[in-house]
């Protein structure tokens, strides 16, 4: 990391009701209360979201949404607008989670849908990124980290790229135990960004953050964070108990000063 702020998320998945989501928002909103030079997000379920954001009222944590669909509204049961994200008061959306490709069989053309409806919207894309364990054994993890972001970020002009965030989410690290090791991060992160620098510019590439996630947690944050090509971390497991997140972002805050 050179002078780019880091970006700390947590992503809640399918944990925490409402009033669950509040009480963790109001221990997050004391406990980051003098946290000025990270970004921090949470990501909390669909229906949680406008407790969390009145509780962090007057607090720089931000939210996100975890997901959305890429029309503006319509017939579509089950599913939510950038508009409804906005209005709820999000300023992120995750898109293109490793859980909704491979669970909920999520396609390169359907994120990129999303990925241009967010930021028409105003809303910041937190786009995903990674490959899966057999992927990576057969030596793809280039080509498919690389369509992803060629595919994802087709027809975003350069000038709303600035409000992207990348996360690369290797899916065999994904709430797993297993890390991948800051050597790989830190490869994967620097390919991801040479190919910013080839689909954008190298000006924008280099001022974009690229998290890393996957069993991240208080005691590898610093060694992955620490990584010139690191520049935040999308936490899941570790994020929905205040103290672990606050930690990994107090280490963050440790790199920064
Ligand atoms: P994990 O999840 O930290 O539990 O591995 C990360 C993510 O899915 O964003």
């Amino acid at each position: 990391m050179t002078n780019r702020r880091y970006i700390i998320g947590g992503n809640w998945k399918m944990f925490k009701t409402p009033a669950e989501a509040a009480s963790a928002a109001k221990a997050l909103k004391v406990k980051l209360i003098n946290v000025e030079n990270v970004d921090v997000v949470v990501c909390p379920p669909a229906v949680d979201i406008v407790p969390v954001v009145e509780m962090l009222k007057e607090s720089t944590v931000r939210v996100s949404g975890q997901n959305m669909h890429w029309e503006d509204d319509g017939a579509f049961t089950g599913e939510i607008s950038a508009g409804m994200l906005k209005d709820a008061g999000c300023d992120y959306v995750v898109l293109g989670h490793s859980e909704r490709r491979h669970v909920f069989g999520e396609t390169n053309t359907e994120v990129n849908k999303k990925v241009l409806k967010a930021l028409a919207r105003g809303l910041k894309p937190i786009f995903c990124v990674g490959e899966k364990l057999e992927e990576r054994e057969a030596g793809k993890t280039e080509s498919v980290v690389g369509a992803q972001v060629r595919e994802g970020l087709a027809g975003v002009s350069v000038e709303s790229a600035d409000d992207l965030v990348i996360a690369y989410e290797p899916v065999w690290a994904i709430g797993t135990g297993v890390t991948a090791t800051p050597e790989h991060a830190e490869d994967v992160h620097r390919y991801i960004r040479e190919l910013l620098a080839d689909v954008f510019s190298p000006g924008l590439a280099s001022r974009l953050r690229i998290q890393y996630g996957g069993s991240v947690k208080p005691s590898n944050a610093e060694s992955l964070l620490s990584r010139e090509n690191i520049d935040g971390a999308l936490v899941g497991g570790a994020s929905l108990d205040p103290d672990s997140f606050t930690e990994i972002v107090k280490a963050a805050e440790n790199l920064s000063t």
